[in-house]
């Protein structure tokens, strides 16, 4: 019964030898093979030699918080090369110790001092603080100093990020102030020229009680994005429009399809690739594990601005190829091998579903003997992609705490599935698959590297892996194959849970 699928299966094409595939919501291995670590951070341009330094917080098992600021390196976007720890926490020190909060830091130069200045959200463990933190280095990879941590004209901080207009390169501080009553803004205050203290109040986006800021720049607007305060449960962040940053801003407009919770990411900072053929616009979105904090993924997009309409759209790949010289990107193309496809073991079956591209869902996955398979898989004897579109309809109900949106009453936050992935029978070496909550018929996909054989000969198993509340997979819509990278030189390794 092994039917290959619908093939769509179309080459790359002529891809330059600077592009690089970008692959949201996978797990991302720095050059030595290890988790890219540096969550909600920010990626800095050097004036000098036009590469990419990536900072974020950096956070283990046991230290998700205060474990400071770590730091990356890229060409590309897509090759991340570690340069250790940008800002170490300080055993004991006032504002930078392993037990404060460490948040969110933006880095910028400051021609004026002629240093980078890191800057991020600084608190107490219990976020009584409010500050925002200032660093300095030398070298835009650190170690950066500890200056001092402040509150923001003298009002309160939270969520933090940095934008610095292209036009006249003068910086801004956006943060939320919090969430109590007379708090729940966004403000938007510019720096003094050398960017080592606010200046004054630009703008302040009054109640929307909104988060985790960033500012996209196009030749004519600025877009502001933000998500709403639902922790580290994803939210439809929004956008506002503007023609100057004074205002006046537009109404507020969600940026991703409904009922995807923006792709399951969380704002806050964007990128603006100003290349030889085109300017392209990145989404660098946080893709929280609240279950796993330090697992936490990264979902970076491609956003479609229409200056005519006032809008913008983050828009889904499952890979992209990107080259940052020109600007130039392109979705990569993949074989589709649909529901209807699959063989069922045990309780698992094909479902009616409305929503699906086949008319069926393949449901009741469970532990290693209620499983689905896609046989007849055409594999390239090289690590490849494989994405797995999902249903996870656990839903993010959490009746019993405020704010969010629960689906059911006195529903509990599963927040993620994980369903095992094996390759021709290979039980030795079984993937984890995450996949997060969705809402009842929204699809959306997660990738796998696999190492499929070369010829059509493959099999590929979907079974459930016990994921701290059960061992039930995701419901499975299709599964999508893609070629392998030109020069992939890595292992293709994943994580493997049992
Ligand atoms: C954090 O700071 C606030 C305000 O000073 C204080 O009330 C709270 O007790 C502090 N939390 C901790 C854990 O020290
Ligand atoms: C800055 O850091 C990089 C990476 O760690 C290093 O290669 C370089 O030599 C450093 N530059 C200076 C001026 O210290
Ligand atoms: C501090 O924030 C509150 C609430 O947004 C606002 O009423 C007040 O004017 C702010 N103060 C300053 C100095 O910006
Ligand atoms: C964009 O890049 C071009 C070169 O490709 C350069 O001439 C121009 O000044 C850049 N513009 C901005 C605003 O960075
Ligand atoms: C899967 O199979 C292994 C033995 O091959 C067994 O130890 C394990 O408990 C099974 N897991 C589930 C969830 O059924
Ligand atoms: C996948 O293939 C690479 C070689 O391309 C190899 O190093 C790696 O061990 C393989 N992984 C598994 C799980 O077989």
């Amino acid at each position: 019964m092994a039917i290959r699928g619908v093939i769509c299966n179309l080459l790359l094409g002529a891809a330059t030898a600077s592009a690089k595939w970008i692959v949201p919501g996978a797990r991302w291995r720095d050059t030595e093979g290890k988790l890219v670590n540096a969550h909600a951070g920010c990626v800095t341009v050097d004036q000098g030699t036009g590469r990419f330094f990536l900072f974020g917080e950096y956070k283990v098992q046991g230290q998700v918080e205060g474990g400071g600021i770590s730091v990356y390196s890229s060409d590309d976007l897509a090759t991340w090369e570690h340069h250790g720890m940008a800002l170490s926490p300080i055993e004991g020190h006032p504002y930078i110790s392993p037990s404060h909060i460490i948040q969110r830091p933006k880095v910028v130069y400051s021609k004026g001092t002629e240093k980078y200045h890191m800057w991020w959200h600084a608190d107490n463990s219990t976020y009584g603080w409010l500050l925002q933190g200032l660093a300095e280095a030398d070298n835009i990879t650190g170690p950066y100093s500890f200056i001092d941590a402040t509150s923001p004209l003298g009002n309160w901080s939270q969520d933090f990020g940095l934008f610095q207009d292209y036009k006249d390169g003068k910086a801004y501080a956006l943060y939320s102030n919090g969430d109590r009553k007379e708090g729940r803004d966004v403000y938007l205050t510019s720096y003094n020229d050398d960017i080592t203290a606010l200046d004054k109040v630009v703008h302040r986006f009054d109640k929307y009680d909104l988060e985790a800021p960033t500012i996209i720049q196009t030749e004519t607007s600025y877009f502001a994005l933000m998500s709403h305060k639902t922790g580290y449960r994803p939210n439809n962040v929004v956008a506002f429009r503007a023609d100057s940053l004074s205002g006046p801003w537009s109404q507020p407009f969600i940026v991703a399809p409904l009922n995807t919770r923006t792709f399951n990411s969380q704002s806050g900072f964007s990128l603006r690739i100003n290349g030889t053929s085109q300017t392209t616009y990145l989404y660098l979105g946080d893709q929280w594990d609240s279950n796993s904090l330090w697992e936490s993924r990264y979902i970076w997009l491609p956003v479609t601005i229409d200056e005519e309409k006032k809008s913008l759209e983050v828009q889904w790949h499952d890979i992209y190829d990107l080259d940052v010289k020109t600007g130039e990107w392109s979705p990569i193309e993949g074989t589709e091998y649909p529901a209807t496809a699959a063989k069922t073991s045990g309780s698992a079956y094909a479902q009616e579903a409305t929503f699906s591209s086949s008319g069926v869902i393949l449901t009741g996955i469970y532990g290693n003997d209620s499983t689905v398979t896609f046989s007849g898989v055409e594999g390239s004897g090289k690590p490849q992609w494989v994405s797995f579109y999902y249903q996870n309809t656990d839903d993010m109900g959490f009746g019993d705490q405020p704010g969010g949106s629960p689906d059911r009453i006195g529903g509990s936050w599963q927040l993620r599935r994980i369903a095992s992935v094996v390759v021709n029978g290979d039980t030795q070496n079984v993937e984890s698959l995450y996949q997060r909550d969705t809402h009842k018929g929204i699809i959306l996909s997660t990738p796998l590297k696999l190492n499929l054989t070369e010829g059509s000969g493959n099999e590929i198993t979907i079974g459930g892996l016990w994921n701290g509340f059960d061992v039930k997979g995701g419901d499975i819509e299709k599964i999508v194959v893609y070629p392998p990278e030109e020069d992939d030189g890595d292992d293709g390794e994943d994580d493997n849970d049992d």
